[in-house]
Formats: C-alpha cells, structure tokens, sequence
C-alpha cells in the first residue's frame, strides 16, 4: 500500500532505448528496458555530470556517452572504468501499463 510515483508508459520503453523520467522530490531517473523487462535507476553518471539516457544500452549494460565507463543496468553497480560508484537502482512496479516506483521515504 505504499505510495507510488508514476513515471511513463511501459509501452514508451523500448529495448535498448533508455527513457529519462522525472518524479517530484527524486533525482533524475532513466527507465530501462532489458528483454522486456523494465528497470529504473538513477540517471547521472556517477563518474560526472552525463545522464546515462544519453549513452548507449547493451543488454543489461549501459555505457556513459563522457568516458566510456558503464553500469549494470539490473543492479546499478559499476561495470567499467572510470566509474566506481554504483548508481541507485529502484525497484520497478508496473501498475495500469505504467513504470512506477515506490516513494523512497515508503520503500523497504
Ligand atoms: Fe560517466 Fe565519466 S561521466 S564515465
């Protein structure tokens, strides 16, 4: 029963094409489709100031358009040089044909 955030249609998300969605109080977030599955994580490199909707989507991998560094898109962890630090990834409701996640402070 916890509160959710709507971010876009699942049908705008297509495999390999990352979406960035906005969400009131949160940062920016990018929606992923990976074999059909969709999944939701914080958009910012944490490298510097890329938002990964701008990179390029390999599977389950998503590689920053700055410095060539990647992450796993299922988990948010590090995949690749420069980046280090994992980026938030949130777990991902589908409600009504929408992308939705809890709100952080109603999470866990
Ligand atoms: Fe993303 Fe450098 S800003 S790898």
């Amino acid at each position: 029963m916890s509160k959710k955030l709507r971010l876009c249609e699942v049908a705008d998300v297509k495999d390999g094409e990352p979406v960035a969605a906005f969400a009131e109080g949160m940062p920016a977030l990018a929606v992923y489709n990976v074999d059909g599955e969709i999944f939701v994580t914080d958009n910012l490199c944490t490298h510097g100031n890329a938002m990964l909707t701008d990179g390029y989507q390999d599977g389950d991998v998503i590689e920053c358009p700055f410095h060539g560094g990647s992450f796993d898109i299922k988990t948010g962890a590090a995949k690749a040089f420069p980046c280090q630090v994992a980026i938030v990834s949130y777990p991902v409701e589908i409600e009504d044909g929408w992308v939705c996640i809890a709100k952080p402070e109603e999470a866990a």
